[in-house]
């Protein structure tokens, strides 16, 4: 059972009681509800926002009346979407892939290529398992060489990518931000290198997109995927890619009946199927299905919701949270992970008893006590969006102390 144990308004905690603190994110009315608990694991899933609800809602009642679904819902669905999108990174919506993960983008890098036996990728150890597995099926099909490099410090540096790269190194995929770790890549640098050296760099933004900003048209980034399902506040199974213009042109696409121009119709897919339809560009590469109405539709209000406040309001108030967290662990009792500075820190935040063993005891009365965090590589992840509240780290923290200290 899940549902945390309430005692009027006071939490049970290894049998201690502790006051429930009360405030609010002045966001959290938007969300939820969530039954009591403390969602501080948007890493894991970011929560639907009502408005993305009620627009699952009409997207259900229009599968229950099929005869409300117009044939220029296939187009008009997924270019709503795109155009959300382009709003969030500055890029125009046509050159939006429409994905449903993070892996999307990076599998049409895998099948689009033309890959030669001898070729290199560069991927980076302790990188999210999604930015490194892709390429291994390069390795069976075509002989070509995954390279995992071990970064010196918490992150691949610019440097060590011209250090270790090779002639016959094609592509560098990383992670902006690391899942485990909530180190940032210095994005900048990795895609300088890699411009220098002439490998494409395709970043995996996941851990990012939503919750701080990025415009990737204008860094040394040749593609960038992302999951929709986190800091966007999507349904699982959303994702999308962004990729340069001049890079799509060197992928192979695979070839979908219902891949149509941004001013197509859905009558061309019927009448003009025998060969590959020339001039698609970004078009011949969304996922099939790209319509997927019950996901699409409320995705699109979920990222429309969260382009109304502003990436720099979420930022900032996603940041207080982090700051506040930083500000309460204890020295003495905890050792923090991720990177503490405000230059370098991220939205996710990482720490560890001085004690490690303790850390899944930690998590267990956490989770206990009605606060989902998430147990990563033997440390407690705290992951905190627009709905939390800095009085709900507070809590966090009294709890850890308690479960730490074998309260
Ligand atoms: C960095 C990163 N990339 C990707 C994913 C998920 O990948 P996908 O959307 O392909 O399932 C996650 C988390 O699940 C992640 O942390």
């Amino acid at each position: 059972m899940s549902a945390i144990e309430r005692l009027g308004g006071q939490r049970s905690v290894g049998g201690a009681l502790h006051s429930v603190i009360v405030d609010r994110s002045p966001y959290v009315d938007a969300f939820g509800p969530f039954q009591g608990r403390i969602w501080l694991n948007a890493a894991h899933q970011g929560p639907l926002p009502r408005v993305a609800g009620e627009a699952l809602a009409d997207a259900a009642a229009l599968k229950r009346r099929p005869h409300l679904i117009a044939d220029s819902d296939f187009l008009d669905v997924p270019r709503r979407l795109r155009e959300a999108l382009g709003r969030l990174l500055s890029v125009p919506a046509a050159e939006i892939v429409v994905g449903n993960s993070a892996t999307y983008g990076l599998q049409l890098f895998v099948s689009g290529l033309d890959w030669r036996a001898g070729d290199d990728v560069l991927v980076v150890a302790g990188d999210f398992p999604a930015s490194i597995t892709p390429w291994f099926a390069l390795a069976q099909r075509f002989g070509v060489n995954v390279r995992v490099l071990e970064p010196r410090g918490p992150m691949l540096t610019g440097d060590e990518v011209i250090r270790v790269a090779g002639s016959r190194s094609r592509l560098l995929c990383a992670s902006w931000i690391n899942s485990f770790t909530g180190a940032v890549l210095d994005v900048e640098s990795i895609g300088s290198a890699c411009r220098e050296l002439g490998v494409l760099f395709v970043l995996n933004a996941t851990q990012g997109i939503g919750a701080r900003s990025i415009e990737p048209a204008s860094l040394p980034v040749d593609a960038l995927t992302s999951s929709g399902f986190k800091w966007l506040c999507g349904p699982y199974g959303t994702g999308f890619a962004w990729i340069r213009s001049e890079v799509i042109d060197r992928l192979e696409p695979a070839h979908y009946w219902l891949a149509l121009p941004d001013d197509g119709h859905l009558e061309d897919a019927l009448t003009d199927f025998s060969r590959p339809r020339g001039n698609l560009a970004h078009r011949a590469f969304d996922v099939f299905g790209t319509a997927s109405f019950l996901n699409v539709i409320p995705w699109t209000a979920a990222i429309s919701y969260l382009d109304e406040i502003g990436t720099e309001a979420i930022a900032a108030h996603d940041d207080h949270l982090v700051q506040r967290l930083l500000d309460r662990l204890d020295p003495e009792r905890f050792r923090i992970i991720s990177p503490a500075s405000r230059k370098a820190r991220s939205t996710i935040a990482v720490f560890s008893h001085r004690e490690p063993r303790r850390n899944s005891i930690i998590h267990a009365s956490l989770t206990q006590a009605g606060i989902d965090t998430s147990l990563r590589a033997g440390s407690i992840r705290v992951s905190a969006h627009l709905y939390n509240s800095a009085e709900e780290i507070e809590e966090l923290v009294e709890i850890a102390i308690a479960a730490g200290d074998g309260c």
